[in-house]
């Protein structure tokens, strides 16, 4: 083979052997010589390529247009005519040999490439699928859902109306007239002179009054808006309307029915208090109190120290409403209450915040 180490080939230089019959002259020598220590230099640069890139750049660098075989092949211009046949064929050889170990170990590469991958990518049909996260139901939504189921039992029906709300429903055919100062506590969002976003769920009580005949046992849950914003109020909150009218009805219906519901609600023997309070569409009027679920009612920063939480307001319907939905106030009596869920939320779930409710902070919403 004509193939050997550089320092054979150094010895020709003092030992000049033949090739094909043939002696270099020292130029043909010294390309000779540059040509076998490019395969070796070469061959251990394919070998410890491990990749299809590295190879290819290892092709360029000895093969390529302007690599080293190239650079070598420029010295052919000095050699003897008759020398450069020769050296021409082994450079011919060189590069063929290299093509070759070139191919082979490309295909080793690619061969242990698929290899790798079909390790890597081995498909655990075990594995448990992905898991799109579920969300809960939001606590304003849990409380009314849960007021509702209580309320349900009693024989409560449900109604809605709507939160984009005319003049006359929300304030008017309530007894609450233009000029009134009842209408600066529920000030709002007035879309024109004659509709406004709803200041409270009581408007439903005059929707569901004269759509029906008397009796009527219902509530009403619903989104509700007012000109108010800080730790306690929100533009936007949720009230449930409930009311109820039949013949001999009495305010000890009223807390009857209210005590029933606050027993189920915030647990039995939880202290309840009606106070004497005024809402223009209720006579008399009471707003409820429980006792601070907090501190037990021995008085707390959330009471105020007063030891008792106001959760709704109420009363027996005022004639004058009933006079607008044309119900006989001579023959039908009744009550009505308003109740701020996210009032009772907070006391339920011991939330100090209200803002945390339409935050939309999962750390918040996921404890529900
Ligand atoms: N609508 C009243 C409010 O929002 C609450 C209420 C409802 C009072 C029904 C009495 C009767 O403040």
């Amino acid at each position: 083979m004509v193939f050997g180490t550089l320092r054979q080939v150094n010895d020709l230089r003092y030992c000049p052997v033949r090739t094909h019959g043939f002696r270099y002259s020292d130029s043909g020598r010294v390309m000779k010589a540059k040509l076998e220590e490019m395969l070796q230099v070469a061959q251990a640069a394919i070998e410890q390529a491990d990749c299809e890139s590295a190879l290819q750049d290892v092709r360029v660098r000895f093969l390529g247009k302007k690599g080293e075989m190239t650079a070598i092949m420029r010295g052919m211009g000095q050699l003897p005519p008759d020398e450069r046949p020769l050296v021409g064929a082994l450079a011919n050889e060189v590069k063929q040999q290299l093509e070759q170990i070139f191919d082979s170990r490309l295909e080793q590469v690619r061969h242990a490439d698929i290899e790798r991958r079909l390790e890597q990518e081995r498909l655990d049909v075990t594995l448990p699928g992905r898991r799109h996260p579920r969300g809960t139901k939001h606590p304003i939504t849990l409380v009314t859902e849960e007021i509702t189921e209580i309320f349900a039992s009693l024989g409560f029906g449900v109604e809605e109306g709507p939160e984009v709300e005319k003049d006359f429903y929300n304030f008017e055919a309530l007894n609450i007239p233009k000029d009134h100062p009842a209408r600066d506590m529920q000030d709002t969002f007035y879309v024109n002179d004659d509709v406004v976003l709803r200041t409270h769920t009581s408007p439903v009580q005059i929707r569901t009054m004269l759509r029906q005949a008397p009796p009527v046992r219902v509530i009403a849950p619903g989104t509700v808006y007012r000109r108010d914003s800080d730790i306690t109020h929100s533009p936007m909150f949720h009230q449930i309307e409930g009311f109820l009218v039949d013949r001999k009805v009495t305010f000890g219906d009223l807390k009857g029915i209210l005590t029933t519901f606050i027993n189920q609600f915030f647990g039995r023997g939880v202290g309840v208090r009606f106070r004497p309070s005024f809402f223009p569409f209720t006579e008399p009027s009471a707003e409820v109190d429980i006792q601070c679920v907090i501190c037990g009612g021995s008085g707390c920063r959330v009471c105020k120290n007063t030891g008792w939480l106001e959760i709704l307001g109420s009363g027996m319907i005022d004639p004058e409403v009933f006079k607008s939905v044309e119900y006989d106030p001579e023959v039908y009596s009744g009550f009505a209450f308003g109740m701020g869920i996210e009032r009772v939320a907070m006391l339920k779930y011991g939330v100090n915040d209200l803002r945390l409710f339409f935050e939309n902070d999962l750390r918040f919403l996921n404890q529900f």
